[in-house]
């Protein structure tokens, strides 16, 4: 249990007490909130409705809540403030023993509540297509949250919803099936197969925009491969295996969590979307409307008053965007059973998620039991502050992006950590580089646009990811000079005082559960980047004042290593959640 549950269970008591008759029988007491304050340790509120059912005023309430509250060895001082607040400091060895149970679980004292099944769609490219920053945001910040709602108990699908069906297929692969000589190749590396696939879409484009003929063909290609025809079909697995080679070397240089088998693209749902119209129709959530099947919305217009609907069906019989949307939610509710949906998706698409979930909402798709959010996050910019592109204008090449940081990340560490060997350099300089591209996307919060920086992402000082990485190998050091004494010790002494720097810093250790908490609630990863932030900080500032391996005694050296493993696993299993890597040495 953590501190923060222990002392709410020990006030509730003491309010029941307090309340004691006035509490009218069969009603519960109110439940005191309690959170880490700066005014004592913790504060408690919500006693005002409890005051009320008690016929007291909230102070009259404190009062007598803090004169009778038993302490038993946890609290320290708890006194009435505000109009109905308690202050509560905990003792020295309440927090201590705090520390060596969380030390001692491998959870670290975080409870997994299972909840069910949660679908995280997220990272979504699209293929014969360069991957750009959004879906780099997508990708970093999907992955986190799968990670941190798995760690948390909750069983996780991840959804990787390609971009892999659609008109364009057309020109594409009758050009490929015409020039198909052309095609011919070697597994090759990734960055070859982006150059043939930019080649292709460029000559399949210059072809249909200049040769009639070519664009007549490449519209039965797309009438083709809806009709499922099987040389048609081939191209098209041609072109989608060849962006995945692309795709996984960019998951493999993140290192993140998809794999082939997460990823269930639009394609999939083509089979199903006949029957996803009809239902709809049948359900009169959807009408035909000058030869299109919609859906309409009162508060959804456009400049003119004029309502703009979710088409569902062209006019000419063909699916889209809105339709595979609609397929996947029915189908990842009604065959998966996901009682919850995130979309982590550009804040562009909001108006296409609103629509979607509004409809999902009126065929009863979606209900009190089940959920669908969009997670959504703004641009990545440039430092000219307008999105983020090259010099020439183009989109920026994920790949090369991601090489640039590790290379910046490299000149740092090779300045920094200079008794590493080259081996080691190389590693670190890679979980660097990654590490300070992914951090820089979710310390910011998600909902804005944030400058994409080099300079700033490698930075050792500041919220950064090597910041967190060096405070983790910091302790890792202190632990390696300890030797086996540090191995062995596990236990605390709960009789020494603290510090106010040991204070401090075991209280930031416990905020770990309730951060992950706030990240769950908010799908927010930025407070888990906040909060190790701080973590880092209480430990720079506890390593200034406490020496650890020159500790006065022994106990209080052994207290203080206790400390810094905590700590060091606390820095660890956070960045991990981030999905950056932890590396013992830097
Ligand atoms: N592929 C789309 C794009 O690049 C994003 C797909 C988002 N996910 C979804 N279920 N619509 O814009």
């Amino acid at each position: 249990m953590t501190t923060v549950a222990a002392l709410a269970a020990t006030i509730d008591r003491a309010l029941r007490d307090a309340m004691g008759r006035a509490l009218p029988a069969g009603l519960a007491g109110a439940d005191p909130q309690v959170r880490r304050s700066a005014r004592g340790d913790f504060q408690a509120n919500g006693l005002l409705s409890a005051a009320r059912q008690a016929g007291m005023s909230p102070r009259e309430l404190a009062e007598k809540v803090a004169a009778s509250v038993d302490g038993q060895g946890v609290i320290a001082a708890c006194e009435a403030s505000g109009p109905g607040f308690l202050n509560i400091t905990v003792t020295d060895s309440a927090l201590l023993g705090q520390v060596s149970a969380r030390l001692g679980d491998d959870r670290l004292g975080i409870p997994a509540s299972e909840h069910g099944i949660t679908v995280i769609d997220y990272s979504q490219p699209n293929i014969a297509k360069e991957m750009h920053v959004g879906h780099l945001r997508s990708t970093i910040i999907g992955d986190a949250l799968a990670r941190i709602l798995g760690f948390l108990g909750e069983e996780v699908i991840r959804h990787n919803h390609l971009g892999d069906w659609g008109t364009q297929f057309g020109m594409l692969i009758e050009y490929l099936i015409e020039h198909g000589e052309d095609w011919q190749h070697e597994a090759g590396s990734a960055e070859e197969s982006l150059s043939r696939l930019n080649r292709l879409y460029r000559d399949a484009r210059a072809a249909f925009d200049s040769d009639p003929g070519f664009a007549d063909r490449a519209r039965r290609r797309v009438v083709a491969l809806q009709a499922g025809d099987p040389r048609t079909l081939a191209g098209w697995r041609e072109i989608v295996a060849e962006s995945k080679v692309y795709f996984n070397e960019v998951y493999d240089k993140l290192g993140v969590l998809l794999t082939d088998e997460d990823a269930v693209g639009e394609s999939f749902y083509n089979p199903f979307l006949p029957e996803v119209a009809d239902e709809l129709e049948r359900l009169g959530v959807a009408q035909v409307d000058q030869g299109a099947l919609c859906v309409f919305f009162d508060d959804i217009t456009g400049p003119t008053g004029e309502r703009i609907p979710l088409i569902i069906r062209k006019s000419d019989g063909g699916f889209g965007y809105a339709a595979t949307d609609l397929a996947a939610i029915r189908y990842r509710i009604g065959t998966l059973h996901a009682r919850r949906i995130l979309y982590v998706v550009d804040i562009r698409q909001a108006l296409h998620f609103r629509m979607v979930f509004e409809t999902a909402r009126r065929a009863g798709w979606l209900n009190d039991q089940v959920h669908a959010y969009h997670v959504a996050f703004g641009t990545v910019l440039g430092p000219d502050g307008r999105p983020f592109k090259t010099r020439a204008g183009e989109t920026v090449r994920l790949i090369s992006l991601l090489d640039e940081a590790v290379e910046r990340a490299r000149a740092v560490v090779r300045e920094k950590s200079r008794h590493l060997d080259a081996g080691s350099l190389e590693a670190t300089a890679q979980q660097v580089g990654i590490g300070a591209v992914k951090y820089a996307d979710l310390a910011s919060n998600r909902a804005k646009d944030y400058v994409f920086d080099l300079d700033r992402m490698v930075s050792l000082t500041g919220n950064t990811g090597v910041y967190l990485q060096y405070a983790h190998a910091r302790t890792r050091s202190i632990l390696r000079k300890a030797g086996d004494e540090a191995a062995a010790v596990a236990r605390v002494h709960p009789g020494v005082a603290l510090d106010p720097a040991e204070r401090a810093l075991a209280l930031k250790l416990d905020e770990l559960g309730a951060t992950l908490d706030d990240v769950a609630q908010a799908y927010e990863p930025h407070r888990l980047c906040g909060y190790l932030f701080e973590l880092a900080q209480a430990f720079t500032a506890f390593f200034e004042s406490c020496p650890v391996l020159r500790a006065p005694d022994q106990p209080t050296r052994e207290n203080r290593l206790v400390l810094c493993k905590l700590t060091g696993e606390t820095l660890k299993t956070g960045l991990e959640l981030l999905g950056l890597a932890a590396p013992d040495q830097l």
